[in-house]
């Protein structure tokens, strides 16, 4: 099926990351500081997705603060602009202790730092449920596909791309993990908008060997 740009379905497509994202290594942190250690085979693996999430988040953020709700203010007026970004600097205190949590988990200090990892994505949690729900009350695919004509979709579409694109860093880590935290069949749409990426870098050796480690985090088809 060839994909219509819709805005919307975009930022759904990376609500839905992000949901799965959150709950994956809430999972995993559990039931690591249940059984007292981070096996050691997914250690890598779980950093580097924590990474993803940290850039995932980080980037979906500034788009919305800085290009979405701009654009969309005036033909959404009744868009609570000021408490959604709001809500992006509650997340944001949470996501900044991944900075000293990161490195600790890599350390000595594994307990506690699971423990502050756990309280972390305990608090991203809680803001980021009713924060995506709010949103998507407001951007729904029928909403947007009146509000913004074709040209002007593949356009901003376009401006959103770019944006990702650029901070998606390091590619080989991050693009990965924002296709494989999908569906298959979210992963289409996905494809559509990054062609070169999702027909030969995704599958390269030299992408994989990197990406690898976090599969076991993925959806169960990723191998
Ligand atoms: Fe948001
Ligand atoms: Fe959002």
């Amino acid at each position: 099926m060839v994909y219509e740009p819709n805005l919307a379905i975009d930022l759904l497509c990376t609500h839905n990351v992000i949901t799965r994202s959150l709950e994956v290594a809430a999972e995993h942190c559990g039931q690591s500081l249940r059984s007292g250690e981070l096996d050691e085979a997914s250690k890598d693996g779980f950093i580097d997705y924590l990474e993803c999430i940290r850039t995932v988040l980080t980037t979906h953020h500034h788009l919305e603060t800085q290009k979405v709700f701009p654009y969309f203010q005036n033909k959404i007026p009744e868009l609570p602009v000021k408490q959604l970004n709001q809500e992006h600097g509650k997340i944001g205190i949470h996501l900044i202790k991944f900075d000293d949590i990161i490195p600790d988990l890599k350390g000595d200090s594994l307990i506690p730092s699971l423990e502050q990892l756990n309280e972390a994505l305990t608090g991203i949690n809680h803001v980021w449920y009713p924060h995506k729900e709010l949103e998507e009350k407001y951007f729904t695919v029928e909403k947007i596909g009146n509000l913004v004509d074709k040209d002007e979709m593949r356009g901003q579409s376009e401006i959103y791309r770019e944006f990702i694109i650029e901070r998606y860093q390091p590619d080989y880590l991050v693009m990965p993990f924002q296709f494989y935290n999908l569906p298959p069949k979210e992963r289409d749409i996905w494809a559509q908008k990054f062609p070169e990426i999702f027909t030969h870098k995704l599958i390269s050796t030299e992408w994989k060997d990197k990406w690898s480690n976090m599969a076991e985090f993925f959806y169960p088809d990723v191998e």
